[in-house]
């Protein structure tokens, strides 16, 4: 029997490297104590100095250990036991009982380590040495430490091998009523006999039903590793969507002598997803149009932690804005991540590398002392073991659609490229052949000598666009060129401008300071990818604003239309009201608190999927506006019907308005019928906050997010307050950090005092134990707001 048992518990850390930690003798005192996962360079405020410079956030990197003690109870015979750490950030060395044990390097691949010989009865000792001292080493904020969870694993010697149990779908027959599967297992016998050995694979419905059971006698030799397959069916079956994402558990075990040695349960989702030259992405059949978003791994407030709950709430928003799609921006990501993607249907682009051998550079200044530093150093000798246990662990998801074995590879324009590109895609076939592959390329159109190869592009499955409007003479013509040139080409655009900023500024100045232009890239593009279905969908940088990748004094991007604390930009709304189609979206930009501006001219910016929008200042009516896209064809003759025309081939309606306090009001139609009202007003000074826990069930290891607002006399939200904001937290649980998506705030997320941002505030708290939380928040010019809540 297979026993899985959570490892986060009770560790000790120290910054500091010492060859003695590894062993019994080390000084346990000088180390703190903490819960993983852990990222230590959440754990400092941001320096200027830092060596992992903009790039990395200006995030603390260096040598550091954890050690954990750990009893085991009696070992039973042949059995095999193992440390399963799902992400170390970087390099490094697990011993057990002061012998070395194993290691990884690259940060972001989930691994196994062997401690069958090295664990004895009663007492041990893990410990970890992880080395993130060559710097800088990333393009973005990595984190560094045991940033993923840890589990210790105990089976039988005749064993599933790690990630050994593969469920695809291998075809939906006819007329959607009958699923063929393929159920793949490899079992190792790590014994010294022969055994006779079952697989058996059950297949469960969401509601417990057994709906499919198959199953496979196998001889294994000692030492051997044997693969088998089953091909059951399931009839009637219910589809995986995007829209639908439902979800079916497959349990599988090994069975000697009616004894159950070793078994694994995942969730899968049945579906086919294909890539199409012409039709684009087919889901099912089914032509569907991906709205996806490439998103880092870090969650803000916790780093390069992502906890369920962090992430649940982020893509919950993205879900709601329309987005289907995800990409694991540049390297394969935390479990949880893929779980809540089958669970809420996104389609997921799961990534490998961001370098092959050759780094890239990893600083603002674009200098760095030495470039070597990077994911390039794990490249030649673990490659295959990477991508392999990347392709392995996420095979079951049914949301992840496509593999990426690189992002902007420097390879893309030299001859070896070519070859690392086959070598790579290769192994993703032979691992999978369920999946495509593609490889994101920036230089499709670019000048001679960074020019992608076209050996490059025509080897593989499906070609990754990342800016396609670059280098063309006419950024409009898109893939337009690539099309007529290759018809056999299938296309994504793996990377494309998002629309981000930062929330709640109106100042249209600087860089990222325009809302009234923020959407304009995206507009075009979305013009063009709407209408022509060869284009499969596009993955927009970014989902949500991210660590790292800036330049001092912002510690990280403000590229997505959420920022680092979840908060929705004006942008959200943009994209709501092109690709959620199912809700009508109807908000009004800029906020409308402007002493002292009275007559100067605002743009008023109105995102929307009404047909026609009326606006009106103090009541007086302002004009009217409408665009659509895509346009509806003609149902009748050209002369017979309504057929409405648009004011604007944008993709947003605006007005000019002299600025005067009161009430902005937008009135949304569609056919005629009043369907939507938004409205922004002057509001007050902040005079009270209002707090909402977003958790809905709370227990024992729950991270409470509590989002909290400033408010005004009339409870209406202030959308400029920025007071700071202290918070006190009673009852079993603490404060982890607080965010309010403001990239030049480089303070500490976990201090108790953090400045609201433009109205908004995120807090998040752990439950440590049973019983009721106290959370109370009090600004610094006397309002305060207090939530309960209790932990079961
Ligand atoms: C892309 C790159 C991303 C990010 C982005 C910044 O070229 O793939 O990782 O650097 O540019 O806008």
């Amino acid at each position: 029997m297979r026993k899985t048992t959570n490892f986060n518990k009770d560790w000790y850390f120290i910054l500091e490297d010492n060859p003695t930690f590894s062993g019994q003798e080390a000084d346990e005192n000088t180390f703190r104590k903490l819960n993983l996962p852990h990222d230590w360079s959440v754990d400092y405020a941001p320096q200027e100095n830092e060596k992992t410079g903009g790039g990395g956030g200006y995030g603390k990197s260096g040598i550091g250990w954890y050690r954990k003690h750990f009893t085991m109870e009696r070992l039973a015979e042949k059995e095999k036991i193992y440390l399963y750490f799902e992400g170390i950030y970087m390099d490094s060395t697990v011993y057990v009982n002061g012998k070395e044990a194993g290691g990884h390097g690259y940060g972001y691949t989930s691994f196994y380590v062997d401690v069958t010989k090295l664990v004895r009865e009663g007492e041990n000792l893990v410990a970890v040495r992880v080395k993130n001292d060559l710097v800088p080493n990333s393009r973005w904020y990595s984190g560094s430490g045991i940033y993923r969870d840890v589990y210790l694993v105990r089976t039988n010697e005749i064993h599933f091998d790690h990630f050994g149990v593969r469920c695809a779908t291998n075809g939906i027959y006819p007329k959607q009523d009958t699923a063929l599967l393929q159920i793949r297992a490899q079992v190792v016998n790590d014994g010294s006999t022969a055994e006779n050995v079952g697989v058996l694979h059950k297949i469960y419905d969401r509601d417990g039903k057994l709906v499919s059971t198959s199953g496979i006698a196998l001889y294994l030799e000692p030492g051997e590793s044997s693969d088998c397959m089953v091909r059951p069916t399931v009839e009637a079956p219910h589809l995986w969507t995007d829209e639908d994402p439902y979800l079916y558990t497959l349990v599988s075990t090994v069975v000697a002598d009616g004894r159950e040695l070793d078994s694994f349960t995942c969730k899968t989702g049945i579906r086919t997803a294909v890539f199409d030259a012409d039709r684009g992405f087919l889901l099912n059949g089914g032509t569907v149009k991906i709205k996806g978003m490439c998103v880092h791994h870090d969650c803000g407030l916790t780093g390069a932690v992502g906890y369920r709950e962090s992430w649940e709430r982020r893509l919950k928003e993205l879900k709601d804005m329309g987005c289907n799609g995800i990409r694991c921006s540049h390297n394969p990501p935390a479990p949880v991540l893929l779980d809540l993607c089958d669970e809420l249907g996104f389609l997921v682009m799961d990534e490998a590398f961001d370098e092959w051998l050759l780094a890239k550079n990893k600083t603002d200044n674009y200098y760095s002392e030495s470039l070597a530093y990077g994911s390039s150093m794990f490249f030649t000798n673990h490659a295959k073991e990477d991508l392999t246990a990347m392709l392995r662990r996420d095979y079951n998801h049914p949301s992840v659609v496509i593999w990426s074995i690189g992002n902007e590879i420097p390879e893309q324009s030299s001859v070896d490229g070519v070859k690392i590109l086959k070598f790579l895609q290769d192994i993703c076939h032979q691992e999978d052949s369920s999946r495509m592959v593609t490889s994101a390329c920036d230089n499709i159109a670019a000048v001679e000598p960074i020019r992608t190869l076209r050996e490059f592009e025509n080897a593989l499955d499906v070609v990754g666009y990342n800016y396609v409007g670059r280098w063309r003479e006419r950024a409009e013509t898109f893939y337009e060129e690539d099309r007529k040139e290759y018809p056999d080409r299938r296309m994504i655009g793996t990377e494309n401008p998002s629309a981000g900023g930062i929330r709640g500024d109106y100042s249209q100045e600087g860089w990222f300071g325009n809302y009234a232009t923020a959407t304009l890239h995206h507009e075009a593009l979305w013009r063009y990818t709407a209408s022509h279905d060869f284009v499969s969908g596009d993955y927009l940088w970014t989902g949500i604003d991210y660590l790292g990748e800036t330049r001092w004094p912002r510690r990280g991007a403000p590229c997505g239309p959420l920022d680092t604390a979840g908060f929705r930009k004006d942008t959200f709304y943009y994209f709501r009201s092109i690709w959620n189609t199912k809700e009508i979206t109807l908000h009004l930009a800029p906020q409308w608190n402007f002493e002292g501006q009275e007559g100067v001219y605002k743009q008023v910016i109105c995102y929307t999927n009404c047909e026609e929008v009326k606006l009106y200042i103090n009541g007086r009516y302002v004009g009217s506006r409408g665009y659509q896209c895509p346009r509806y064809g003609a149902v009748r003759a050209w002369n017979e019907g309504f057929h409405k025309c648009s004011t604007t081939n944008d993709l947003h309606l605006s007005w000019d308005v002299a600025y005067e306090p009161g009430v902005l009001r937008a009135e949304g139609f569609r056919n005629g019928e009043l369907v939507a009202v938004d409205e922004v007003c002057t509001t007050g000074k902040m005079v009270g906050l209002s707090a909402d826990v977003v958790n809905t069930e709370i227990s024992e290891g729950s991270l409470v997010q509590i989002e909290l607002s400033a408010r005004d006399g009339e409870g209406r939200f202030v959308p400029d307050a920025c007071p700071m904001i202290s918070c006190q937290v009673e009852g079993p649980a603490y404060l982890v950090g607080m965010d309010a998506g403001n990239l030049l705030d480089l303070s500490l997320f976990s201090s108790p005092g953090r400045r609201m941002f433009n109205g908004l505030l995120l807090a998040a708290v752990m439950v440590e134990g049973k019983g009721e939380v106290r959370v109370t928040f009090a600004s610094e010019d006397g309002a305060a707001e207090t939530v309960t809540f209790r932990a079961e």
